[in-house]
């Protein structure tokens, strides 16, 4: 299946869906990354491996609205059969929701629904919480809101500082993450309404 991510940072999550797909028997092939910072750690990966990149930076679009058809046209110009959001930091809008044909997931290092939006790990630590953890959901109108396909506790240690604890839930996360894609897939593959070809 043809996979677009979407990321805007250093990219790991990128990076270990690269590492995946590299082996011949994972069932999914990343097609192009796209993200709204040119230069990003993402982009650079997926030059590295030889996978089209694309920016859609917000500042080059009049408004919200525009920004979110240019991004959705570039990402349907790769025909994906599946959108995955890996560390992309911008909320999607209706036209991209509505625009793009295929499902698409996110993940989030936390246990959804618990800390949703964008500073997670920062919330949970805030929060003083024992126990968090990655979630990888089905993307749909709200933030961080969409079904729930897979989730993994992840320990918080004493004197973890935001950065230790955010490493800490990435290891699972890029687990959590290789593995739901694969799942989709072939899930998708056998569903007979095959709507995941
Ligand atoms: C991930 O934890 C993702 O869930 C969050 O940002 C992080 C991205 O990490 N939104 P990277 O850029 O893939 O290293």
């Amino acid at each position: 299946s043809r996979i677009v991510v979407l990321a805007s940072g250093t990219g790991t999550l990128l990076q270990a869906l690269i590492d995946a797909t590299a082996d011949p028997g994972y069932p999914a092939e990343i097609v192009a990354v796209g993200s709204d910072r040119p230069g990003c750690g993402a982009l650079d990966r997926a030059d590295a491996a030889g996978i089209p990149g694309f920016a859609v930076p917000l500042g080059a679009h009049p408004d919200r609205a525009a920004w979110d058809v240019a991004l959705t046209e570039a990402v349907v110009a790769h025909r994906p059969e599946l959108v995955v959001s890996a560390g992309f930091m911008r909320i999607l809008g209706p036209a991209f929701l509505a625009g793009v044909p295929c499902p698409m997931i996110n993940t989030h290092p936390a246990l959804l629904p618990a800390f949703p939006g964008a500073h997670p790990v920062r919330d949970a630590l805030a929060h003083g919480v024992k126990v968090s953890g990655a979630t990888v959901h089905l993307v749909d109108s709200g933030v961080d809101t969409g079904p729930i396909l897979a989730q993994e506790a992840v320990p918080v240690l004493p004197g973890d500082t935001e950065a230790e604890l955010h490493e800490r839930i990435k290891i699972t996360e890029r687990r959590l993450l290789v593995g739901t894609v694969a799942a989709l897939v072939r899930d998708g593959r056998d569903r007979t309404r095959g709507d995941l070809p």
